[in-house]
């Protein structure tokens, strides 16, 4: 019987380019989706922009343009980054959508009518100058434990307290720099603690096919939170948000998090109505339809925990499983954008590299344990090299041209007796991939790959068909074991079809044969016609790498400022870096640069702030413009402050001013450099005015 499957992946916020992090779970699910197609499957892979939130609602204004604008152009850049790493969607689509906007509402009004919402009045901190409710991470203050100045509204980096924003000691706005006051707020609460025994049910499978949903380890990480007693959960923002309004509710918008998974069904439901499929038949509680989610490590809480009770609470299906991806970290640490190792996908195309050596890559690192991935840049070359051209496209390319200089490109009518032996072993290691793929587990598939290549190469390695050639008597034996070959290359482009697949279907035209599924790839192609033999893949040059490297180097010109630069955090939800660099797709016009108005301004104090280890405060003489404070954190950089005073330096003279603890900053100075003490101000050359333009 074929199985139905609808498939998901998490869906990428909204708010920056996609890194290699990303990719690794996003490449797992394409390859999943591709291995199960070929079983014969009925698939649906969908998969959406992630649109809503504060984070967004904030960066769009900082860009000057609408929320709509700002998350068209990144689901813009999203798609072009995926179309180029071969994703295979059905559907790519946004949760900023009226699919996702009815759905939301409808889940919502079927869980309230159901009781399972609550109203509470709780309290935040609010923003008087920007007049809205700040999330933890927009407050910043000085610790309460160990005193250290501008850290976050709930943990310290210097020395890792928790704690809640309103023990900060004078707290500050990062959004306006006020200081923030105590408001009440009436919230609206999912009744989770409502669902503890559908979810022991549905953790084991009892709601769905009998198999637990995921991984042991992730369903014993979700029974410990299970354990530790489940608290309600907050699904209401006040606004202004970027979201949808709650539909009783003025004023209050639904949490992104509340509509995010919600927009994995909007984004079918949108495919349904096009290809003509009954969204119902996958939705209904008792549907014999599969519903896979992948996703990181860091949201196993909300899609095992709220989501599951969500849908069940309004009467829909539950999950069938989830899978569940490690984190990626790079040459043996996290992603560090001063090392390079900061890696954006656009980058990693940029520099020349091909996207199927990433997708072999993690397919030989993947299995079904949330396990964190390196990406050895060094081993990626050396890997891909090896494989990918020393093991399986090398066997077309020394015996192809045989096959067509000795025998008009037609393959022999049978093997030898030797071959028919050794056929059966290949086949006995390719039979067990597709369960392979099937339960996640691509490194044990690669493996096979490896051992199955290994074998044909030892076989010709043995036959030698370059000293045969040589001598007409051997003209049979020669033909033989090139067609072997061939069709032992072949049947390896089965088994990597999944993960590499423009390379195979340029393989499959090269010998004439498709690939359809699995089974198809074992035909031992007797008395079959193939072409001529065009090299498929290129070895990786290591130049490509280091260029790569570097580019993501220099994306650092314009990293963003430290407060979107926080580390993810153990068990919260790290936000994707805001980064903006220079892509194609992010070029400016000549009016957006325009628009700064960039002055020369003559230093005529500066000194240290009281209170600050990271600020100094100038005083600028800028001329027309007159005298202009500005704080700027280069403390680290500039240890003698009243050294400075006399020189000139480049500021930015139309930045809003910012209300911080200090006082008012009226403009930003620049200077160039990592950040730290790696900081130099920009001069101008003698002769240049105070005030005078910079362009
Ligand atoms: N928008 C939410 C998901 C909503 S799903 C209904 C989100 N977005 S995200 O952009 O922050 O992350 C998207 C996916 O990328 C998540 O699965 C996350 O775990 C994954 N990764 C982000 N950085 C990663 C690494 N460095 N390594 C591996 N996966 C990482 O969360
Ligand atoms: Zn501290």
């Amino acid at each position: 019987m074929t199985r139905r499957l609808l498939v998901t992946h998490a869906l990428p916020y909204a708010n920056g380019p996609l890194h290699l992090g990303h990719m690794l779970g996003y490449i797992q699910t394409d390859i999943w989706v591709r291995s199960q197609r070929m079983m014969g499957n009925e698939v649906y892979f969908v998969a959406a922009d992630d649109a809503h939130g504060t984070p967004i609602m904030l960066a769009a204004e900082k860009a000057g343009v609408s929320p709509e604008a700002f998350i068209a152009d990144m689901r813009a850049s999203h798609e072009a980054d995926f179309t180029d790493f071969h994703f295979s969607y059905d559907n790519y689509y946004t949760t900023h959508s009226e699919e996702n906007r009815e759905l939301a509402s409808l889940i919502y009004t079927r869980l309230r009518d159901s009781g399972y919402i609550a109203k509470r009045s709780i309290q935040q901190l609010f923003d008087p100058d920007k007049q809205m409710f700040l999330p933890d991470r927009y407050i910043k203050g000085t610790c309460p434990k160990c005193g250290t100045p501008d850290q976050y509204g709930d943990n310290c980096e210097n020395c890792g307290a928790t704690y809640a924003p309103t023990d900060l000691i004078n707290p500050y706005s990062v959004v306006s720099g006020a200081t923030p006051v105590l408001r009440d707020s009436e919230h609206y609460f999912f009744e989770l603690s409502k669902f503890e025994e559908l979810l022991r049910n549905w953790f084991s499978g009892k709601l769905t096919d009998g198999k637990p949903v995921a991984n042991p380890g992730v369903v014993a990480k979700l029974k410990e939170w299970l354990d530790g007693g489940l608290k309600d959960w907050d699904i209401s923002r006040d606004a202004p948000y970027f979201g949808f309004p709650i539909p009783d509710a003025p004023g209050k918008f639904f949490y992104v998090w509340l509509d995010a998974p919600v927009g994995y069904l909007a984004g079918f439901k949108n495919l349904c109505e096009r290809a003509g499929v009954r969204f119902e038949d996958f939705l209904a509680p008792n549907s014999g339809a599969e519903m896979h989610h992948f996703i990181g490590k860091d949201i196993i809480n909300f899609h095992g925990l709220f989501w599951p009770a969500m849908l069940h609470g309004a009467q829909f299906r539950t999950p069938t499983a989830l899978h569940v991806n490690g984190y990626l970290t790079v040459n043996g640490a996290k992603m560090s954008k001063s090392r390079g190792t900061f890696i954006q996908a656009r980058t990693y195309l940029t520099a020349g590299l091909n996207p199927e050596f990433l997708r072999y890559y993690f397919a030989t690192m993947l299995n079904d344990a949330p396990v964190d991935v390196d990406l050895d840049l060094k081993a990626f070359e050396e890997r891909v090299n090896s494989h990918l051209i020393g093991k399986w496209v090398n066997i077309a390319s020394r015996t192809a041209g045989f096959v067509h200089k000795f025998f008009h490109g037609q393959l022999a009518a049978n093997f030898s007796p030797e071959q028919n032996e050794l056929w059966s072993v290949l086949i006995s290691h390719y039979e067990g991939v597709p369960a392979l793929y099937e339960a996640g587990e691509f490194a044990e598939a690669m493996r096979r790959f490896v051992l199955i290549a290994d074998l044909v190469n030892g076989h010709i390695a043995a036959k030698a068909p370059w000293v045969m050639a040589k001598d007409e008597t051997q003209r049979d034996e020669l033909h033989q074991v090139c067609s072997f070959a061939l069709a032992a290359f072949r049947l390896l482009g089965g088994l990597l079809k999944p993960v590499l697949p423009v390379t195979v279907e340029a393989a499959e035209k090269f010998l004439a044969a498709p690939i359809a599924d699995f089974d198809a790839a074992c035909a031992t192609l007797h008395n079959h016609t193939i072409h001529t033999f065009e090299p498929l893949l290129a070895r990786i040059d290591p130049k490509l790498i280091e260029a790569m490297v570097e580019a993501s180097k220099e994306s650092l010109g314009s990293a963003p400022e430290p407060e979107t630069k926080k580390p993810a955090k153990k068990d919260s939800k790290p936000m994707t870096e805001a980064t903006v660099t220079t892509t194609e797709s992010n070029l400016i016009s000549i009016d957006d640069f325009a628009k700064l108005d960039l002055r020369v301004g003559k230093v005529l104090a500066c000194e240290f702030v009281e209170g600050s280890d990271k600020l100094l405060r100038f005083e600028l003489d800028a001329g027309p413009l007159g005298k202009r404070q500005i704080f700027s954190g280069i403390r680290a950089a500039y240890g003698e402050p009243e050294k400075l005073v006399g020189r000139n330096v480049v500021f930015i003279a139309n930045l809003a001013p910012r209300k911080m603890r200090f006082g008012v900053s009226e403009g930003m100075i620049l200077s160039a450099g990592e950040g730290g003490s790696d900081l130099f101000l920009l001069d101008a050359d003698q002769g240049a005015k105070p005030g005078a333009t910079v362009r």
